[in-house]
């Protein structure tokens, strides 16, 4: 049977029919990359975690094309651009914006933080960052969604940010990755901490801080700096659905990278919001892969395995938990 346009589907089920879709996917590539967790060897965790997602999306309804993979930066093994995934039989199209495993080097380390994540929308709603490795950030709750400006400076964008969320600027909580480029005597983070600010400095994981501003499950309040553009298209995913705030805009790391953007004709200048990064409604999930405060790390108990997930979609986040026995041998 041909492939079903996805507009023959009322927008609920075909958001239903994705959000099933993307847990499938998370779950699997978690499950499959855990056992790599600790074992210094990120390229390993990274193939099983592909792979495994490759192979679930495999069997999904609908036919889906991978229009953000992720790997490109670093040569990772990724979902590539313009792989088509889905089982091509009656089922809605889509598009993917996928990072198999974000967090690689916590996993490989050991260290709380990473999970795979994947974003899920219709034809043409994520904005693609050409040869765009990384973007700077700004992701705020709700209420300060229209009270923020990427060209602030920082200590302005907490004012106005406090304004909006009713707290004085010493009560703020932000998230800035603790990368070279935000630090020293004049970086992000210190500029923040002048300002009055309390900022929390993962190594890494900036999809992590921007859930951590949107759900209730954190006093985060905003995330800032510059992180990968992949990790920015999926995290718009989640804060469209939840009605948050977000503004991107390319920044790139090296004179080769920026030259490749203006080669392909995209601006630097460039702000985008959150609709343009995403512009129509889509769902992003993510399951746990080595822990941390947001979702448990897989783990075995009585012959059965247990994984967490969560799942964001339509102005909601569902946290699911999975507990697969093992096969009982019949017969
Ligand atoms: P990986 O999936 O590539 O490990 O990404 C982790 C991450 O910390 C992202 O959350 C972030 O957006 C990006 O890396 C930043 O890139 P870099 O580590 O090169 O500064």
């Amino acid at each position: 049977m041909p492939v079903q346009n996805d507009t023959l589907l009322p927008p609920r089920v075909y958001l239903d029919v994705l959000g099933s879709t993307a847990i499938v996917a998370t779950h699997s590539a978690a499950l499959a990359c855990s056992p790599w967790v600790g074992r210094h060897d990120a390229d390993a965790a990274d193939g099983a975690a592909t792979d495994a997602m490759r192979r679930a999306l495999a069997h999904v309804p609908g036919c889906g094309t991978v229009v953000i993979g992720e790997g490109e930066k670093d040569d990772a093994p990724m979902l590539f651009n313009g792989e088509v995934v889905g089982d091509g039989e009656a089922g809605p199209d889509f598009d993917v914006a996928v990072d198999p495993l974000e967090g690689t080097s916590f996993c490989a380390m050991g260290l709380p933080g990473a999970m795979s994540t994947i974003a899920l929308g219709a034809p043409g709603v994520f904005w693609s960052p050409g040869p765009g490795f990384y973007m700077d950030k700004i992701v705020v709750p709700p209420a300060a969604r229209g009270a923020v400006d990427l060209d602030d400076p920082p200590e302005r964008t907490l004012q106005k940010v406090g304004e909006a969320l009713g707290k004085p600027v010493r009560e703020l909580r932000v998230v800035i990755m603790d990368k070279p480029r935000h630090q020293g005597p004049d970086g992000l983070i210190a500029q923040v901490l002048a300002a009055g600010a309390r900022v929390h400095t993962p190594p890494g994981g900036d999809v992590a801080g921007a859930l951590e501003v949107l759900l209730p499950t954190s006093d985060t309040d905003l995330l800032l700096g510059v992180g990968g553009t992949p990790e920015g298209v999926m995290t718009a995913a989640a804060v469209r659905a939840l009605g948050g705030g977000m503004l991107g805009r390319l920044a790139p790391k090296t004179a080769e990278e920026a030259q490749a953007i203006r080669d392909a004709g995209m601006s630097l200048e460039r702000v985008h919001d959150r609709d343009d990064l995403v512009s129509g409604e889509a769902v992003f999930a993510a399951s746990g892969v080595s822990g941390g405060a947001l979702l448990a790390a897989p783990r075995r108990v009585d012959g059965t395995t247990h994984t967490e997930s969560l799942l964001v979609a339509e102005g909601s986040v569902q946290f699911i938990r999975h507990i697969t026995a093992d096969r009982v041998p019949t017969g």
